[in-house]
């Protein structure tokens, strides 16, 4: 867990600097084409400067510090609830009405409100007693002793497993989590929430395709799943054009098909490809997704407006295939596994051609889950001809992001999915896919291509003096998390391609061409400081980032002498 803390940036002097760059070409610029720009450049800054990061690690045990609480809690305001009856704090005056709060107690912060926005004590008396609640048990921390007592194998009282955000129950910290009842998976909400997603990436696939999809391959995460009551799954079945259906145990156990003329849309093919965590967790729901798939495949509609199907005919058709494989869409690890190892051979420099990169993620989910038209379980049978067939299909893959504490460039599980998924099909399809990530979290859904969310990342954290002098003051290990995420970027370069070479540029600006950073790199953590440059020299070396001989001289150059450094020659 990250701590958290709202970025602001200097939204207004990097305004001022490209309106002036702008007003150069003013002659030959319309005047309406200049007002589109500003304001595109507008809403690029707002969504950076409006970004969630982590300033710094966890520190198992200690409460957040005050600065950290406010910002958590303007967080929270910054939400409806209406399964509480409370109502967003106004974006306009929630700085203040916290700081309020924060300062002076909640009867405060309601009449501020009250002389302020004109909101009765009736409407924001809610939101601050959950402020009240919140900001009572972030005081408090049982981490430690609650780990003493676990190893003295003392019973732990559990909660729930949630981003803080989105429940701020999960509090207080240093409980054992209890995850969800699958059969509650996706809960009405989640389902209701996810119809908008699905139609937002589909209508950015049409916009820059001019047609919708005929495959996706979506990426399911079981901790994802749990924190939000199972989005993942309800976006998949949203794609497919199917809704769940609870029996009369409130279980939801199937699911029955969207009429066309409802769904308003063709029904898009999915290849889900599971993590070894959600297929332990979730196996009534990796049920209910392969009966949903198969139930689409067999509906008796146009092939035009039901891709599962045309492309279960087809292959059935075209390669002799039984009807049973054919519908085959549901993959993860053989039995036990976990992981696709992509990230270890990226990590490690392992892999000579970024095929080998797709190869290794379908060899390592080639699995199959699910049941057969004779109702008998498929539970991990190998099928790698299905998935490779079900791959050479997709023109879109997609993850849904969560949560604003952990983004693609802070772990390397991203991009061995995502990015290892992206790669098994840009061979199967003989095309790269387009690549979408979701922000499920933000008040408004937003869907973003991987380009889009790998530099929104490098801003608002790896090359933002917030995130990084947060890291820096945990002094190695802080260092070793700015080398993470240079190496987690590299990761979307080797899957994907997807990132710009000014990324690779203001990263060596930064950290290494900035002689007092070298120092204080050099001085808490060599070993770190020395991958990092290690790191851009491999960048440079595979062809992901163009750069000048002059600049690679001088990587190397910083890279012999961390090296002196650590053999003790220095
Ligand atoms: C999961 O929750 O499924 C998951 C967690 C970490 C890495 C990959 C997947
Ligand atoms: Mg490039």
């Amino acid at each position: 867990m990250w701590r958290v803390s709202l970025l602001w940036s200097d939204k207004m002097v990097v305004m001022s600097k490209s309106i002036n760059m702008l007003s150069l070409r003013d002659e030959e610029c319309m005047r309406d084409e200049r007002d589109a720009r500003v304001f595109a450049l507008y809403e690029q800054l707002l969504e950076i400067e409006q970004r969630l990061i982590p300033t710094g690690l966890h520190v198992f045990g200690r409460p957040s510090a005050p600065a950290e609480k406010a910002d958590l809690l303007k967080m929270i305001a910054s939400f409806d609830r209406p399964e509480a009856g409370i109502r967003a704090l106004p974006d306009t005056l929630i700085d203040e009405a916290v700081r309020e709060f924060v300062e002076n107690g909640a009867e405060t912060a309601v009449l501020f409100l009250e002389q302020n926005a004109n909101l009765s004590a009736e409407a924001t008396h809610p939101v601050f007693a959950l402020l009240e609640t919140v900001s009572t048990k972030l005081q408090t921390n049982n981490e430690l002793n609650s780990l003493v007592r676990a190893l003295r194998a003392e019973f732990i009282e559990p909660g729930p497993g949630a981003d803080i955000v989105q429940n701020p129950d999960i509090l207080p910290t240093g409980r054992n989590t209890h995850a969800i009842n699958p059969y509650g998976v996706p809960s009405a909400a989640a389902f209701a929430r996810s119809e908008n997603v699905a139609n937002s990436l589909l209508d950015r696939y049409k916009k820059e395709n001019g047609r919708y999809p005929e495959a996706m391959a979506l990426v399911l995460w079981g901790l994802d799943n749990i924190k939000t009551q199972g989005e993942g799954v309800a976006q998949a079945l949203w794609l497919l054009g199917t809704r769940p259906v609870r029996d009369a145990l409130n279980r939801t156990t199937t699911v029955e098909p969207i009429p066309l003329t409802e769904l308003g849309r063709p029904r898009i093919d999915v290849v889900m490809t599971v993590s070894g965590i959600f297929r332990d967790l979730f196996s009534p729901t990796v049920q209910l997704l392969d009966k949903a798939v198969r139930l689409v495949a067999q509906l008796d509609e146009p092939l035009e407006l039901n891709y599962v199907r045309k492309h279960v005919v087809q292959q059935v058709e075209q390669d002799a295939s039984d009807p049973d494989d054919a519908a085959v869409r549901v993959f993860s690890n053989a039995p036990g596994n976990y992981g696709t190892n992509v990230n270890f051979m990226v990590v490690d420099s392992q892999w000579e051609s970024e095929e080998t990169l797709g190869d290794l993620f379908v060899t390592r989910k080639c699995f199959a889950y699910g049941r057969d038209s004779k109702g008998r379980a498929i539970e991990g049978r190998e099928a790698r001809v299905a998935m490779d067939r079900a791959l050479s299909r997709v023109e879109a893959t997609y993850q849904n992001i969560d949560t604003f504490e952990i983004g693609l460039t802070d772990v390397d599980h991203y991009f061995e999915y995502l990015g290892g998924v992206s790669k098994a099909v840009e061979k199967r399809a003989q095309a790269r896919p387009a690549i979408y990530l979701s922000d499920s979290l933000s008040r408004d859904v937003k869907i973003r291509s991987l380009e889009e969310t790998v530099r929104l990342e490098t801003r608002a954290k790896t090359l933002n003096p917030k995130w990084y002098e947060g890291m820096l003051k945990h002094g190695f290990r802080g260092v070793a998390e700015i080398e993470n995420h240079v190496s987690n970027t590299f990761g979307w370069s080797a899957t994907a391609d997807a990132v710009d070479d000014w990324i690779y540029s203001e990263v060596a600006n930064t950290f290494l061409f900035d002689d007092s950073m070298l120092d204080r790199l050099r001085d808490l953590n060599p070993h770190s400081a020395h991958s990092l440059v290690q790191r851009l020299l491999e960048a440079n070396g595979r062809g992901y980032w163009e750069v000048d001989e002059s600049v690679l001289e001088k990587l190397r150059d910083i890279s012999r002498s961390l090296e002196d450094e650590l053999e003790g020659v220095a």
